[in-house]
């Protein structure tokens, strides 16, 4: 098991340990995926990030996160100062990031994929897929994909040919009234 202990520790929302499931998730997603720059979507206090820096010391990770913990820009300073240039943190709204990558006001992080934890309002979810698939991503990591809106717009768009299921993942989430989570790795169609 990975020690995270230098991460702040979230009063509550759910995030990933670095528990042996976990960290196996991660390498089969990557032994597929082959990535080594990811963007993630949702940082938390930091733990998926963390674990993804710990375990592949070629990949570089761009978090993004609205901040509205108090612990979330605790633990990107944390991960900045441990793993330097290997570590990104953009304070934002996911939807105001994809529009100013759009503009060029923020760099393109060229991501090889996105994880995606952050908002589960349908606008957000489709915003985040909708980002994977400009940037170019072949393939997208979703969390939570249990839960109702997630579901409903990760069904929708397979239904569309959109998404196509590569392999879904069930680990155990720790501050979370549901415990049992589970990840979806997805071919994404880019945009044509
Ligand atoms: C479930 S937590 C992420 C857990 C983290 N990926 C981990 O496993 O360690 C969700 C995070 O998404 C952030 N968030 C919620 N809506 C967002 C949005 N629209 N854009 C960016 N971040 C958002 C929240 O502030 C929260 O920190």
């Amino acid at each position: 098991m990975l020690n995270l202990d230098y991460l702040p520790k979230p009063e509550y929302e759910g995030h990933m340990p670095p528990s042996k499931e976990v960290c196996e998730l991660w390498r089969d997603i990557r032994s597929v995926v082959g990535y080594d720059t990811l963007l993630e979507i949702g940082l938390n206090a930091g733990h998926s990030s963390a674990i993804n820096l710990e375990l592949f010391p070629t990949v570089h990770v761009t978090s993004v996160d609205i901040g509205r913990h108090d612990w979330t820009e605790l633990g990107a300073n944390v991960l900045k100062t441990k793993f330097h240039d290997r570590f990104n943190f953009v304070l934002c709204h996911s939807t105001a990031y994809f529009e100013r990558v759009q503009k060029g006001e923020y760099e393109h992080p060229h991501p090889d994929t996105i994880f995606i934890d952050g908002g589960h309002d349908i606008s957000h979810v489709i915003n985040d897929i909708r980002m994977g698939q400009w940037m170019g991503c072949k393939y997208l990591i979703i969390d939570d994909i249990k839960s109702n809106n997630v579901k409903l717009i990760v069904e929708t768009l397979m239904t569309f040919g959109v998404l196509k299921l590569v392999k879904e993942y069930r680990y155990k989430c720790v501050n979370t009234s549901k415990p049992n989570n589970a990840v979806g790795l997805y071919k994404c169609q880019p945009i044509q």
